[in-house]
């Protein structure tokens, strides 16, 4: 039968949109979270909003009716039911999963700060083959095919690259658990001598865009979960990131991840193993 990446990406861009209008609408702006209901998850600082379960819903159904049969992993589904974080993959090569993020940026959406995300991507035996991340209050579409390049609003993505180490601006990210928090805040305090600087946006999805725009050198972060890298990790690579997934980098500790332009990749992974990632 065999896969058609085309129609995988124009599924993925029409429900991530979709569910983009319904975050969006339901956005409060700035102070937003004295306003917004929220539950917490795995930790007091892990929150679902009502809006989260809404825009996972809203995919939901629409997959059921585009692409019936298809089985989804999505994050607050998952993380009710207790399904494991990194997910199941697909079986068979023309089996595909579609993997999706309702709300990438909860806490950002939470407080009205504008830096979320809507991610979906389809995958096939665990691997992204299309993904589409859209930005709701800016409308923002970064989108890629395997082997069909990445893009954002019709332009083409390409990273960075930065001259060495000294001048590279690095993205990461923390997990929900405080303890890991402060694994993660000791190495990245180790590396940031050594580096240009410092982004913590509040959303993989978008930090994974950022690289594949340019907008930032590299991105790493421990303990992602597999809804918050499918589409990301897809749309940094297409643009030429050099990539490391959960599982790949053993060096780099079990459940890295690292998207870096190639021409600084191996010095960050080097000062990343240097500052302690394997422990974190
Ligand atoms: C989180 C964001 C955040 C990252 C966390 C993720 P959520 O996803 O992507 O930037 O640091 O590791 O869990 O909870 O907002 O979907
Ligand atoms: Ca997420
Ligand atoms: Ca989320």
């Amino acid at each position: 039968m065999g896969i058609d990446q085309q129609s995988l990406l124009a599924t993925a861009r029409h429900v991530a949109g979709e569910a983009a209008a319904l975050v969006r609408e339901a956005s409060t702006g700035p102070g937003g979270h004295r306003r917004i209901d929220v539950a917490t998850k795995s930790s007091e600082t892990d929150v679902v909003t009502s809006v989260d379960r809404a825009s996972e819903q809203r995919i939901r159904e629409l997959l059921a009716r585009l692409r019936p049969g298809e089985p989804m992993l999505g994050e607050e589904a998952a993380t009710a039911t207790g399904a494991a974080p990194c997910g199941e993959a697909s079986v068979g090569p023309d089996s595909v999963t579609w993997v999706v993020d309702p709300i990438d940026g909860t806490v950002n959406f939470l407080y009205g700060y504008p830096a979320f995300a809507v991610s979906v991507a389809a995958q096939v035996e665990g691997r992204s083959v299309a993904g589409a991340v859209i930005e709701p209050m800016t409308g923002r579409c970064w989108s890629a095919t395997r082997g069909g390049g990445a893009w954002l609003d019709g332009v083409r993505l390409r990273v960075s690259a930065p001259a060495r180490l000294g001048v590279t601006l690095l993205a990461t990210g923390f997990a929900y658990d405080a303890a890991r928090r402060q694994r993660q805040a000791r190495m990245i305090t180790s590396a940031l001598g050594n580096v240009r600087d410092i982004r913590r946006s509040g959303s993989a999805a978008l930090d994974l865009c950022a690289v594949a725009t340019g907008w930032v050198d590299a991105y790493c972060e421990h303990g992602l979960s597999r809804w918050d890298w499918a589409a990301g990790a897809l749309i940094a690579e297409e643009a030429g990131a050099t990539l490391s997934l959960p599982g790949d980098d053993p060096r780099l500790g079990a459940d890295a991840t690292l998207a870096c332009a190639p021409s600084v990749a191996d010095e960050v992974a080097e000062l990343l193993v240097h500052c302690g990632a394997a422990e974190v």
